[in-house]
């Protein structure tokens, strides 16, 4: 089985349950034309991602990594009319694109858009001592994957989910020699989430439009 047939498949599932969506179209077009690179979630797994915050009943979401918003609109569409998602992007112009497509989408309201380094932006954040997240997506700079699982466990309540996206890479993962950052930064998170009390969690491999990849999940529950 290869990419074409994994593609195929996507926009077969796509075709039936994922519908057409202004916004949604209008986001990937308007970040493409801004020269944005395509490593957004395909649009099923942007509809998992909003799945599961409806069945976590999410009404405050934390994502690391905007890019030009798909995934945020997403998990926004997810939340409450007084909910809140803040999403912390370190380039400057991606949030540009971003805010741009979340106000599209009706969501500006909703959603606060903090430009920075996370490691930076995250200190800031708990320094506001905010309502526990209940929901955290994890998509930003590989290395740090780590880091921010710890910044999670300081943001979350008993109950909060916590997801990380590109956690295979094609199988890169597998090798524990590797001095690929990435791959660092993914074992040394699965090492984090293997050794917290705090949660349980799993990882799963997917296939797809998006190539090779999956994600690693963590239900906090003490
Ligand atoms: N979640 C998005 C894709 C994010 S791509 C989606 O699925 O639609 C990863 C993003 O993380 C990029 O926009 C990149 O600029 C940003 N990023 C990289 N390092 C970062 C850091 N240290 N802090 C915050 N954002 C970072
Ligand atoms: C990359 C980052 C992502 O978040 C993703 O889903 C796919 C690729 C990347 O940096 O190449
Ligand atoms: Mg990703």
């Amino acid at each position: 089985m290869t990419q074409a047939v994994w593609t195929e498949v996507d926009q077969y599932f796509t075709g039936q349950l994922v519908p057409h969506d202004h916004a949604l179209d209008a986001t990937l077009a308007a970040s493409n034309a801004a020269g944005l690179p395509a490593i957004n979630v395909a649009p099923n797994q942007g509809k998992l991602l909003n799945l599961l915050a409806q069945i976590r009943g999410a009404r405050r979401i934390l994502e690391i990594g905007t890019l030009g918003g798909y995934s945020t609109i997403w998990l926004a569409r997810a939340l409450p009319p007084d909910g809140r998602l803040v999403t912390m992007e370190y380039d400057r112009r991606h949030a540009e694109v971003a805010r741009a497509n979340i106000a599209r989408a009706g969501l500006a309201d909703r959603v606060d858009v903090r430009v920075g380094a996370a490691l930076e932006l995250l200190p800031a954040l708990a320094r506001e001592r905010p309502e526990p997240f209940d929901l955290f997506f994890i998509d930003a700079d590989k290395q740090s994957n780590a880091d921010y699982f710890r910044w999670a466990l300081r943001l979350c309540r008993v109950g909060s989910l916590i997801i990380v996206d590109n956690v295979v890479r094609g199988g890169r993962v597998v090798d524990g020699r590797s001095d690929d950052p990435g791959v660092v930064g993914t074992r040394r998170l699965i090492d984090a989430m293997a050794a917290e009390p705090r949660v349980t969690a799993t990882a799963v491999q997917t296939v797809g439009s998006k190539s090779y990849d999956g994600f690693a999940m963590a239900l906090v529950i003490a």
